[in-house]
């Protein structure tokens, strides 16, 4: 074997690795589109705006699985499969009792969904079955989590009302205002798509092998669970709750700026994508102050408009879609810790129609990686390492 060598490299020969592939483009896509300069987002041809004002969750699954809107047959057929396929096989429903009470939430969707294949029926079916099969189970995972954690019964699904009802009814065990259906249905709405962010590529890049789509989800969970990604409004509500707690961040404007002297993120602001006001984040803020007004919650509201101004006056950055949602989730007595899991729910419906659009044109997904370490090392035996 010839000498070993230190593979001599210069990264300023290589302008092509791109760290986080930001900008690069690896597929087409009819699913979403966002110009980060004009604030606009679109869902398959919709703007944002338009489908918070007209549609329902269902029908966005429909679009983002379809690329089109349904017809009035089309909508009724796909909603009695959602609510057909709420309930959980009895061993998934065992695990959610059984699994530990202090675990993360996401850690319990992400298992709860992998084990759902196990059980799957219609291994062999449509693709968009599948995905009817995994959106539908989803809220039932969660909330029957947070009952399981706090020593209460499971409640289970209705067969019949709106996902955002049915979620919020097996969550407190009561039928929700229709208020409160509204505003869930509208939170799901608008985290439904958002082009290729990390776990959507996590979910496309396992459809690429020919892995199965529960296997894609799955991962795509693994995905948004991390704090850069989905974990971002759980860290907004932490930040909002210390300024009750802790009078030493009593003051939001001053909480800011110290945080920006000592060059630390506030969270709920900035965006990759978005130079301009994220336009979800317009919706939420309008929602966010409905609700904490209603439920009590101005407080949070106010130390929220506070931050965005001094924000705003120090940074000249804007708050993202993480940021309103959090006092919105919070004034609707969701705990804080599911959040990241009400994100989930919602992005299963762009998770799944990637994964069709995937399936239809694949290519398996494979980049490569500059190796930076030695080459024809001598070995070296156990003893004499
Ligand atoms: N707080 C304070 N300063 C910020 C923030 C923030 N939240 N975001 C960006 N900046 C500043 C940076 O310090 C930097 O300033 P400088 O030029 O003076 O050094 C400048 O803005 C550019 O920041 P980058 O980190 O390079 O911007 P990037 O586009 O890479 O980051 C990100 C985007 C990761 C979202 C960032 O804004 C951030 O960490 N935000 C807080 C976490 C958060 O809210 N995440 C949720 C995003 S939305 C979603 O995933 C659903």
């Amino acid at each position: 074997m010839s000498e070993s060598v230190k593979t001599d490299i210069d990264l300023n020969e290589y302008p092509h690795i791109n760290r986080g592939l930001e900008g690069i483009v690896a597929f087409s896509s009819n699913k979403s589109s966002i110009d980060g300069q004009k604030g606009e987002l679109i869902y398959s041809g919709y703007n944002i705006e338009t489908l918070a004002e007209n549609s329902s969750f269902e029908e966005v699954c429909f679009l983002l699985w379809n690329d089109r809107l349904p017809s009035q047959e089309e909508l009724e057929e796909v909603t009695k499969k959602l609510q057909q396929h709420r309930s959980l096989p009895d061993p998934v429903k065992d695990y959610i009792r059984n699994t530990d009470k202090e675990g993360n939430p996401m850690t319990v969707l992400r298992s709860a969904v992998s084990m759902l294949e196990d059980y799957y029926e219609d291994q062999n079916g449509e693709l968009l079955d599948n995905a009817i099969a995994i959106a539908a189970k989803m809220p039932t995972i969660v909330a029957a989590f947070d009952r399981a954690r706090k020593d209460q019964e499971i409640i289970e699904p209705l067969t019949d009302h709106s996902m955002a009802h049915n979620f919020l009814y097996m969550l407190n065990g009561e039928h929700p205002g229709e208020q409160a259906s509204k505003t869930m249905d509208l939170a799901l709405i608008l985290h439904a798509e958002h082009g290729m962010n990390a776990s959507t590529f996590t979910c496309r890049t396992i459809c690429s092998t020919e892995s199965d789509m529960f296997s894609a989800v799955t991962g795509a969970i693994g995905a948004l669970k991390g704090p850069l990604h989905g974990g971002a409004n759980q860290e907004v509500m932490k930040m909002l709750l210390n300024f009750d707690e802790d009078p030493e961040h009593a003051d939001p404007a001053d909480f800011v700026k110290s945080k920006l002297e000592r060059k630390e993120k506030v969270m709920g602001f900035g965006h990759r994508v978005y130079k301009v006001l994220d336009p979800r984040a317009v919706l939420l803020r309008q929602m966010a102050e409905d609700l904490s007004k209603e439920t009590g919650h101005e407080n949070l509201y106010e130390w929220s408009q506070t931050i965005v101004q001094t924000m705003h006056e120090e940074k000249d950055i804007d708050p993202n879609v993480d940021f309103y949602s959090a006092t919105v989730y919070y004034s609707m007595g969701i705990p804080i810790d599911m959040f990241t899991c009400i994100f989930a729910m919602s992005r299963v419906a762009g998770w799944t129609g990637h994964y069709i659009e995937q399936a239809e044109n694949n290519r398996l997904i494979r980049p490569r990686a500059l190796y930076m370490g030695e080459k024809n090392k001598a070995w070296t035996s156990i003893e004499e390492r």
